[in-house]
Formats: structure tokens, sequence, C-alpha cells
């Protein structure tokens, strides 16, 4: 069956800096083999895209290397701040980080939470990274100044809970869930080994992924979170946070329809059209997702685009594969063949595209 191009709202492209990692071309030909049209990249690179300068470093790499279609975030930093606003519809969105991860940007004075809430133009995304009490805080303070806010990958019970109450309040908050917290817990650290394992938000218990399956009412997308690092990195002696998952996200979605724990449209609601609606991207005409959604194969990791080359569900059986993308009327990708060129891809925010 046809589905639309997928829209991953969180994905760390690792470029400008860490190219090593992942780049523009190798992040969007994963996100093509994932049946994922559009991105919206992180800023936590090196340097970070905190400022004009480094922002448009970013845009120049993802306009000559991007094979999908992209934005890109710009991330609250401790300086610079008062200039973001000035080309925030340039932006996906803005991003911040109030708990510690990968990178060196953090937020830890909750007057500077409260001044990027302020001036952080409303009709404009504003994700947040905020766990357990942070998350608590920084609702009220987004309500306090009555501006919307989207939530990046819930993991807790605690967190689905109060984003859950929140919303019965008409509090305006989004939020998203990545594939790894609704697929693995702490229990799989053992036969994942712990280097590999470490992700932020960290793999919670079985009781939180319930709670996250329990509430998939309350979750507005699916988002992947992708955060490549190479497996020397990950079995080091100070393992970074992070999987890849633009390829493995819709395969095991799929499962889950397959297992009827989900239904398609559930699929396509918070990976396509809520996105969409939150992040205000506009429609990509001629492009969809031909998927086989009783196809049943293994991941391996040695088949994937990613410059990382592993994945956390090395060894996993799935039912649901896709089996070609068209992007823009172009056919991307068909069978297990990357055919979109570099620099296909078009920023979402170019308003002249
Ligand atoms: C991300 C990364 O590696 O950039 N790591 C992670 O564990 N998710 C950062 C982040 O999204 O917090
Ligand atoms: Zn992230």
């Amino acid at each position: 069956m046809r589905i639309p191009g997928l829209i991953d709202v969180h994905v760390h492209v690792r470029e400008p800096g860490d190219s090593y990692k992942e780049d523009w071309d190798t992040c969007t030909q994963s996100a093509l083999a994932g049946g994922i049209t559009g991105i919206l990249a992180m800023p936590n690179t090196n340097p970070p895209i905190t400022n004009r300068s480094s922002f448009e470093l970013s845009i120049q790499l993802a306009r000559q290397k991007a094979r999908c279609d992209f934005a890109q975030y710009v991330g609250a930093g401790n300086k610079d701040s008062k200039d973001l606003s000035k080309f925030a519809d340039l932006a996906a969105g803005m991003k911040m980080y109030l708990d510690q991860t990968f990178g060196p940007l953090r937020l830890d004075n909750m007057l500077q939470w409260a001044m990027y809430l302020q001036t952080w133009p409303k009709n404009m995304p504003l994700a947040v990274h905020a766990e357990g009490k942070n998350l608590a805080a920084v609702l009220l303070l987004a309500h306090l100044n009555d501006r919307p806010v989207h939530i990046c990958h819930v993991s807790r019970r605690e967190e689905i809970l109060i984003i859950r109450a929140a919303k019965e309040k008409g509090i305006k908050v989004t939020c998203e869930v990545t594939p790894h917290h609704l697929f693995l817990t702490k229990k799989d650290i053992p036969s994942l080994g712990e280097g590999r394992s470490e992700v932020r938000p960290r793999l919670a218990e079985p009781s939180d992924q319930e709670a996250l399956w329990e509430n998939i009412q309350v979750i507005d997308c699916f988002a992947t979170d992708h955060a490549p690092h190479l497996l020397t990195e990950k079995e080091s002696e100070k393992p970074p946070p992070g999987f890849p998952g633009l390829e493995t996200a819709l395969p095991l979605l799929l499962t889950a329809v397959h297992e009827r724990r989900l239904t398609i449209d559930d699929v396509i609601l918070r990976y396509f059209t809520n996105p969409k609606r939150i992040f205000h991207i506009q429609d990509q005409p001629e492009t969809w997702a031909e998927i086989d959604l009783n196809k049943k194969y293994e991941i391996y990791s040695k088949e994937t685009f990613t410059k990382c080359g592993w994945t956390p569900f090395d060894g996993w059986n799935v039912t649901g594969m896709i089996k070609k993308v068209v992007l823009r009327g172009k056919v991307v990708y068909n069978d297990r063949k990357i055919l979109a060129e570099r620099g296909f891809g078009k920023n979402f925010r170019n308003k002249k595209s």
C-alpha cells in the first residue's frame, strides 16, 4: 500500500563538525531508506547552531548534500540569544536543552528558560528536552507565557501522565516518542551491552514503556531522535549517548501494526499529519512510500545507509518493508537503492521553493 512520505522532527545529522559519524548525504539516504522524506535537523552540532553564521554553514552543507527535504533547528545557547528570533522564520524551530545530553548545549537557569519562552515567536515551533521535574517546570513556564511547547522524546510514566493532565487542562503542549522507547527497556541492556545502550533519555522500566503504549492517544508524534555514533565510540570508556533510528522506525511501527498494537492510521497521524501541523511543514506534492505490510525480514546492521553502521535492532525480525519512495514525483528509493542525487533535497523554510 501507499502511505505519505514521513516527516521526522528529531534527527541529528552530525554535520557540521562530526561528519565522521554521519553527514547530510548519509543521513538523508538513511531517511529515504526508512520512508522518511523530510527531516528536521537538531542543532547540537560542532559548532552548535546558536547563531546566524553556524546556521548558514549548516544550510549550505544541506543544500549541497541533502537527498530528502529538510529544515534546521536553532539551539538556545548561553550566548547570542537575542539574535535568534531575527531569523526564526528560516529555522525549523528552536530547541532548548534543559537536561544533560550529547554536546555543549544546556540551559540551567530558569530565568534563561523564561527569556527564550518569551522571545522566541509564539507562532514558531519550540522543542524542548525536559525530563522529569524539568518537564513540569517548563510546562508551567510555557503556560504562564501562553505559548505552545513540543516535548521531545517522552520516555517515562510520570512524563506522559503530566502531559496528559496538561492537555486535559487545555495547556498548549505536544509531544513525541521514539521507537526505541516504545520497543526497548532497561531489560535489553545486558544483551545490547552497557555502552551501546547509552541514550538520553535512558532506556526506562517496562512499566514506563507500558505507560507509553497505554497513552498512545496522548502521543502526537513518532520521531526517531536518530543520534548516530560509531561503534568504537559506543564501546569506549565514555560511550556517547544515542541510537541511529531512521531506517528501523517505520519497520518497527509496521510490525506493531501487524501485531494489532497500532493501526496504520495511528502511524500516519503521528509520523506525517501531526508533525506537518505542529511544525508548519508545507505539502510535498507527489510524495509517498510504497510499503509491503506483510513482508517479513531481519534487520541487519550491515545493510544500513547510516554512516555509523550499526543499529540496536540488529537481528530483529520485522513485518513490514519499505519498497519504494517517491519524493516530489521522483523515485528516490527503490528496491534497497537510493536514487536521489545529492542536493535534491529542499529546505522547507525556503519560501522560494
Ligand atoms: C543525542 C545526540 O547524540 O546528539 N543523544 C541522545 O542520546 N539522544 C542528543 C539528544 O537528543 O539528547
Ligand atoms: Zn536528540
